[in-house]
């Protein structure tokens, strides 16, 4: 590049404290970007720009990416991406949980959260390919990558789901889940906890994500049982990656259950040994609640649950379960059977829990946000500058720069993002500037849409889509997100 053009960029941030996502300690820096690149890292004194923006006390980071969502729709329907844009988060994997938009079947409409999706027939994307074309005709303001659901293909496939897949029916899986991945989809993601995929046996979901090995396809898991017998199901999806070839993110690892609590002492060592034999890692929400559809046999387990919908109870929304047992005159389990179909959030995870899994090196950082969800859980909104605010400077779980990487470099790595997730010239110009002092999460339980405080402002591309506790305006189409496909994807070991 001739010094007249590094003389001259687009945008200079100057005077912040620049952490570029691969864990390395924060200096100061100015970063300079021109078009969709960063371009330069240092001291720019030299160098002057269209743009110049002040960041002083302020972090210069890279945009996260939530590795575990459910924003196949919403990227359509609500492209400006509010929930995730006032985070900082630049990228988005959906598709998650067995679940994915595309390829568009004749879905269970009973079926979370399918049951949220059945409205918008223009939506109905035949294809992987066709879901990421539609991605860069209409780009919404975050970049994409999409898995393919497991129970997506098995309601393409079969008829009844509530047995395992015949050899014929594996076959038409592997042919529909091959053809997605070679149109750019990232990977499968499997919920053999969830009702259409309960019946799978682990030898089908073998079967089906062995063919992705060719092109190194990810496979991620909501595993069968998150409680009384998650180890069996760690070890079910440890076999998976092993047998198929492929690299296996345990999704929103937890230990669910009042009788479960303290079992991550035993579920993160059992990880580890993995990760010495496989390529294995796991995502994890900063919150001790979950949340899914209503399923009475949870209630038990959990020592609260809040409806966040219900169906046949329209008017219901974010009420504590146990007052309205005893409105229905009923016993909690009755009262959740006759609010189904729904959706709910149970406290059923351990405070110590949730920080160790959060403290764990390898842990990558998913909201697992529902932004369909009328009442949803506060990770929607609140994810990343909790992980920040609350873990990292507050209760100094781990040093603000180690917290970054598990919401950047971390997890592009192990996606394959090729230039993003790092601060540095030559990556996309995906960049949040936050401060440090006031970041946090304003979303609660009680209040859940709630943009996060110390935001100052989001770069995805080199164009500004969130500044100052709103998102910027686009005119249609010309918002600066982009499908980001396998093909364009080079990973690291
Ligand atoms: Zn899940
Ligand atoms: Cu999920």
């Amino acid at each position: 590049m001739s010094a007249q053009n590094m003389s001259r960029a687009d945008v200079i941030i100057r005077n912040g404290t620049v952490i570029d996502g691969t864990g390395n300690p924060g200096v100061t820096a100015d970063v300079a970007v021109s078009n969709d690149r960063i371009t330069a890292v240092g001291d720019l004194g030299a160098m002057s720009a269209s743009v110049e923006i002040d960041a002083q006390g302020q972090v210069v980071a890279p945009g996260f990416i939530d590795v575990h969502t459910h924003d196949d729709r919403y990227l359509f329907t609500h492209p400006e991406m509010a929930p995730k844009a006032s985070q900082g988060v630049t990228s988005v994997v959906v598709g998650n949980c067995g679940f994915s938009l595309a390829p568009w079947k004749n879905y269970g409409p009973e079926q979370f959260p399918f049951s949220l999706w059945q409205d918008r027939d223009e939506l109905k994307f035949a294809s992987a390919g066709d879901f990421l074309d539609g991605l860069d005709r209409t780009p919404p303001a975050l970049n994409a990558a999409m898995l393919v659901g497991h129970s997506s293909l098995r309601y393409g496939a079969m008829v009844d789901l509530n047995r395992p897949a015949t050899d014929r029916e594996i076959a038409a899986m592997q042919d529909s889940l091959r053809d997605c991945i070679d149109e750019g989809a990232m990977g499968m993601s499997s919920g053999l906890f969830y009702p259409p995929a309960q019946n799978a046996k682990t030898e089908e979901v073998t079967a089906i994500a062995s063919v992705m090995a060719a092109k190194d396809g990810i496979y991620t898991a909501h595993i069968r049982d998150e409680a009384d017998k998650v180890m069996d199901a760690l070890e079910e999806v440890a076999q998976i990656g092993r047998d198929a070839g492929v690299q296996v993110v345990i999704s929103h690892h937890k230990a669910a259950g009042l009788n479960n609590f303290g079992k991550t002492k035993q579920t993160l060592p059992l990880i580890e040994k993995f990760q010495g034999e496989q390529r294995l890692t796991l995502d994890v929400y900063p919150y001790h609640a979950s949340s899914t559809m209503i399923l009475p046999h949870l209630i038990s387990r959990a020592q609260k649950v809040l409806i966040t919908w219900s169906k046949p109870r329209p008017d219901i929304r974010g009420r504590d379960l146990a007052e309205l047992a005893v409105e229905m005159d009923m016993t909690p389990t009755e009262a959740a059977e006759a609010l189904c179909p729904g959706g709910a959030i149970y406290f059923q995870l351990d405070e110590e829990d949730v920080q160790r899994v959060l403290s764990y090196p390898g842990a990558m950082i998913g909201s697992d946000g529902i932004p369909d969800d009328l009442y949803p859980h506060p990770r929607l909104w609140g994810t990343f500058p909790r992980v920040l605010g609350h873990y990292a400077r507050d209760l100094g779980l781990m040093p603000l720069e180690a917290a970054v990487h598990r919401m950047t470099g971390l997890p592009a790595a192990q996606f394959g993002f090729t230039d993003r997730g790092e601060v540095r010239p030559g990556a996309y110009a995906d960049l949040v500037i936050f401060d440090p002092k006031t970041i946090s999460d304003a979303a609660t339980f009680e209040a859940p849409t709630a943009p996060a405080i110390g935001i100052d402002r989001v770069f995805v591309n080199g164009q500004t889509v969130w500044q100052q506790g709103r998102p910027i305006s686009y005119r249609p189409g010309e918002r600066p997100g982009r499908a980001i496909r396998l093909g364009d994807t080079s990973r690291g070991s």
